[in-house]
């Protein structure tokens, strides 16, 4: 879960926990004008296949997702942010990209994402495409479906 200057940091700590809802917070919801409406106590964060986790580059937390197990094979991207002042040079691909290798090493031969239309080209950047898969926590009319092979090539599906 690591690289030379970035780390997949899994959320332990009351600090970390007050890390991830900011970052969470400000960057899928003020940012889209909604206030008040985030909630930092969701029983889905604290279910044992979901695993929330920061980025931390050169010792700071830029970023967040919830990496979420679907079944054997098959794990789900949520709320992936980077910070809102911090977008746009690179943090979200290294995100990405040490979700997917975490991800590999519990097993994964697909991740899924359900993503903003307005990060669609994010996620297309990093090897997604369009694909529906059944979210068994419901997905926004508005977003789009998308999916990845990871992992060993022979094992791809
Ligand atoms: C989406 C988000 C995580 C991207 O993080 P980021 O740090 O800005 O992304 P990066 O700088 O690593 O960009 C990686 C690549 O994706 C591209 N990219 C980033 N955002 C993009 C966008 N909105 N549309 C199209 N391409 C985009 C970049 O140009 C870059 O391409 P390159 O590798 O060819 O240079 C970030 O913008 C964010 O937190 N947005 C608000 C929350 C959100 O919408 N999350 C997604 C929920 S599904």
């Amino acid at each position: 879960m690591t690289d030379e200057v970035y780390q997949l940091k899994p959320v332990v700590s009351a600090a970390d926990w007050r890390t991830f809802h900011r970052l969470r917070r400000v960057a899928l919801f003020e940012a889209r004008g909604r206030f008040g409406h985030y909630r930092d106590d969701h029983p889905d964060d604290r279910m044992v296949d979901n695993q929330p986790l920061l980025l931390i580059h050169a010792g700071v937390a830029v970023g967040s997702l919830r990496l979420d197990r679907l079944d054997r094979r098959r794990f789900v991207l949520r709320t992936v942010v980077v910070d809102a002042a911090r977008q746009r040079r690179g943090h979200g691909g290294r995100l990405l990209a040490l979700a997917e290798g975490h991800a590999v090493q519990q097993g994964a031969r697909q991740l899924l994402v359900n993503a903003a239309p307005d990060a669609v080209g994010f996620y297309d950047c990093a090897g997604f495409r369009p694909g529906a898969w059944r979210d068994p926590l419901g997905a926004s009319g508005k977003s789009v479906q998308m999916i990845k092979a990871v992992g060993p090539d022979d094992s791809k599906t």
